[in-house]
């Protein structure tokens, strides 16, 4: 058909999951997406190499992964965001109270031990790359989340998971320089197959219309 293809399907599919099954994500899986993520476009680095006995300027592709998928490190995480989170919604209470009232429908939809954070996916990525390469690294995500699409996975990218730089353990642990910025990070599982009575209201509450694309044709 005309107007479709399975890329086109797959960014159709996309939208974010914040209810995930408890099962592992097979690591070949894992690698191949992440090999979707590093495929994305890069600036040309200023080195050059040698290659066939001609010189080319290699990709800079300046992005590296982590992937979280231990237990005891998700919790670290987990407990150095959270108060972050919850107080940036209480500020938002009186200013901007539809946001804090779509919070309160996540924290009611999610399940115990409730993470408003990661949403207990069983896999966090984090994609880290220089703070001036935000344009890169960000293309770099979205290879991530639709390449997960592929696979059936569900995706958020979730931006208080960057959180973490008061925790010096979480700093070492992610080896982040100065220099670097954390993009994403992106959490991945198997949405959840069968969501309650409940989360299906509430998914179907949260689920915003897409505007239609401004265009204008020269
Ligand atoms: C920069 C950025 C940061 C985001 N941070 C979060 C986050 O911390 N938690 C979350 O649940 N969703 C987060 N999102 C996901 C958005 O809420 C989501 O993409 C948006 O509501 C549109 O829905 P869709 O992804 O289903 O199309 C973030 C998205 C972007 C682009």
């Amino acid at each position: 058909m005309i107007g479709t293809n399975l890329v086109i399907e797959n960014i159709k599919k996309r939208q974010s999951v914040r209810l995930f099954e408890q099962k592992p994500i097979p690591k070949n899986i894992i690698n191949t997406i992440i090999e979707a993520g590093n495929l994305a476009p890069s600036t040309g680095d200023m080195k050059e190499v040698e290659e066939g006995g001609k010189k080319k300027i290699i990709n800079y592709q300046p992005w590296r992964f982590v992937v979280v998928e231990d237990p005891e490190f998700k919790q670290k995480l987990f407990q150095t965001i959270e108060p972050l989170r919850s107080n940036f919604y209480q500020g938002l209470k009186k200013t901007v109270p539809e946001m804090y009232e779509q919070a309160m429908k996540l924290s009611e939809m999610s399940e115990e031990p409730k993470d408003l954070v990661f949403y207990s996916a069983p896999v966090i990525i984090y994609v880290i790359g220089p703070a001036s390469n935000s344009i890169g690294c960000a293309m770099v995500c979205e290879n991530i989340m639709l390449a997960a699409v592929s696979f059936g996975l569900g995706s958020c990218y979730v931006g208080f998971g960057a959180l973490i730089k008061s925790n010096t353990d979480i700093v070492q642990a992610l080896e982040l320089t100065d220099k670097e910025r954390i993009y994403g990070p992106i959490v991945l599982g198997y949405p959840k197959v069968n969501p309650n009575k409940k989360q299906v209201r509430i998914l179907e509450e949260l689920r915003s219309k897409k505007k239609e694309p401004t265009i204008k044709w020269i």
